[in-house]
């Protein structure tokens, strides 16, 4: 598989396969991905990998303050309040595409429990998170994100599948006990890791992108 077929086969799996990933392969990713570039070189990542026995526990930890309705507050702003055109719509729509896939509308009850999915890591056998320390900026957050990418790109070339998650930083006080987390570490985001569910709906769909003209502005080029 080439780049240009990983990035374009490359989608959010939101079902995967109870199929175990080996270590070595999660550490090949995680290795691999570290040639990511990031503004000075920084390398700002800092990356926890979760699987058998230590996912379980952590998902039946996050499951059972669910279930007593308890909740925290996030470290960060996930989307900014009051999103605006054409941003509001893309997420309405990306939205509105994941309740149809699942069959429940998200007035009836399907926010909740696309929301459970997420916090059992959608049923992938390893679970990642990504942290970074509070001092660093925009650029550094950048950073994390191209480090991400590029880990989910040779997933994807692996025949593995991903999707990333940044509902996780709903529980950033869980997540810090958890993974004992030193003080000036936070978390951005999670990620699924494993193999996809070919059989689930929620898979079996892709999101929309905007045309290249709506983005890109292209100077000196000619005309087409
Ligand atoms: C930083 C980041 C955080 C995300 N967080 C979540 C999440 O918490 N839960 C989820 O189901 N999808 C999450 N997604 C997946 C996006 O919804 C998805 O990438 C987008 O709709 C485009 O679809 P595609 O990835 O299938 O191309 C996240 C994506 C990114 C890049």
């Amino acid at each position: 598989m080439n780049v240009t077929e990983a990035v374009l086969k490359r989608q959010a799996i939101r079902a995967f396969l109870p199929k175990p990933v080996s270590a070595d392969v999660v550490r090949t990713l995680l290795d691999t991905a570290r040639h990511a570039p990031s503004g000075g070189n920084l390398q700002p990542w800092h990356v926890y990998a979760l699987s058998g026995a230590p996912l379980d526990d952590f998902i039946a930890e996050i499951a059972a303050k669910l279930a007593r309705n308890e909740r925290e507050t996030t470290e960060y702003e996930i989307y900014p309040r009051n999103l605006w055109e054409p941003l509001r719509g893309r997420r309405s729509r990306a939205g509105e595409q994941r309740y149809r896939a699942l069959g429940i509308g998200r007035e009836a009850n399907g926010q909740a429990v696309l929301e459970e999915r997420n916090f059992r890591f959608f049923g992938a056998p390893v679970g990642l998170f990504f942290c970074l320390d509070r001092r660093v900026g925009p650029p550094q957050w950048s950073d994390i994100g191209m480090y991400m990418q590029t880990l989910m790109l040779l997933a994807t070339e692996r025949g593995l599948a991903t999707c990333p998650q940044e509902v996780w930083a709903n529980w950033p006080k869980t997540i810090r006990a958890f993974l004992k987390l030193p003080d000036e570490l936070m978390l951005f985001a999670g990620m699924s890791l494993g193999y996809t569910d070919e059989t689930s709906a929620m898979n079996s769909y892709r999101t929309e992108r905007e045309e290249l003209s709506k983005f890109a502005t292209m100077i000196g080029f000619g005309t087409p």
